[in-house]
């Protein structure tokens, strides 16, 4: 086994074809009055409607159990809406799809698979041959600044590598959109930070459309050109507070005036929705 260091601050180069060339096409979103009801009472996403154009990044804040990973779901095809529709690029979302790639809080790799292999297996199921899969596998672990670890299986990797896999294997079938579920919730703040940064690169390259579902409003501001808010259950979306911050996006951004007024106005409002839902789940839990 290789004793190399596992370097956690590596970021790779920036490519050749990055977003600010060219407008991205594909990835228009758009969630038309969805209502999401698991019946026995919990409604979970309340006529929710919301339009993403194509390459937009949008971050989804809201308090724990409004319903923000219910919504996502329904883009991502793993959650019916009970009325309303969700369409990406015309379409009406159905079923899961390689047009949508998805990153979960937690790892989901395939331990007993190389790295390469775990990012290697979307093209290899979409009919890719074996070594082009795993040409695109390299290419993404190129991105992601792992290339050195393509061989080495998920449980010698940290928390943060692991997440970066996941990004290579989500974006593996180029897909137009991207759903993250609060992927770096379980990082310490330095590696998510580097995480964040990374994101936006890769972002950046492919000009692809970010939902990004997390509780944290530091890091919503910061990656996002839109902050969309839910209040407590049942889910209802509430405000889409634009951030109007220029790119690419530096930590030192964090004292401009535009980041701490768009910050004021989410922690206003999450104050707000974290006590109601605090209080639902104290009345009903
Ligand atoms: N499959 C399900 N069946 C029944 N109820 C569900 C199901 N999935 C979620 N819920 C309920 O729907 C509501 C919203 O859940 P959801 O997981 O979408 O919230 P969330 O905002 O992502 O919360 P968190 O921030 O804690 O991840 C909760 O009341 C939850 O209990
Ligand atoms: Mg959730």
């Amino acid at each position: 086994m290789s004793t190399e260091p596992l370097n956690e601050t590596a970021l790779p180069p920036l490519g050749k074809t990055r977003k600010t060339h060219y407008k991205p096409e594909k990835g228009h979103i758009e969630i038309d009055h969805v209502t999401v009801d698991f019946g026995g009472g919990a409604i979970a996403v309340n006529d929710a409607s919301l339009e993403i154009m194509p390459g937009e990044f949008v971050c989804l804040l809201g308090p724990s159990g409004c319903g923000k990973s219910t919504l996502m779901n329904t883009v991502a095809g793993f959650v019916h809406a009970t009325s309303g529709s969700v369409k990406v690029d015309g379409v009406t979302i159905e079923a899961p799809g390689q047009d949508r790639g998805m990153v979960f809080q937690q790892h989901s790799l395939f331990p007993w698979k190389t790295v390469c292999d775990n990012v290697a297996f979307g093209p290899l199921m979409a009919g890719e041959g074996i070594d082009s899969a795993r040409a695109t596998a390299r290419s993404l672990l190129e991105m992601v600044g792992l290339s050195a670890y393509e061989k080495r299986f998920p449980g010698v990797l940290s928390g943060g590598m692991k997440q970066r896999v996941g990004i290579a294997r989500a974006l593996a079938n180029y897909p137009s959109v991207l759903l993250m579920d609060e992927p770096f919730g379980a990082l310490d703040a330095q590696t998510r930070a580097m995480m964040q940064e990374n994101l936006l690169q890769i972002w950046d390259e492919f000009g692809i459309t970010v939902i990004f579902v997390t509780h944290d409003i530091d890091e919503a501001v910061f990656l996002a050109d839109r902050v969309v808010v839910m209040s407590a259950s049942p889910g209802r979306l509430i405000a889409d507070i634009r951030v109007d911050l220029p790119r690419p996006r530096m930590p030192a951004m964090a004292t401009s005036e535009d980041y701490i007024k768009a910050k004021q106005q989410c922690m206003e409002l999450i104050r707000v929705e974290s006590l109601r839902a605090f209080e639902q789940q104290r009345a009903t839990g």
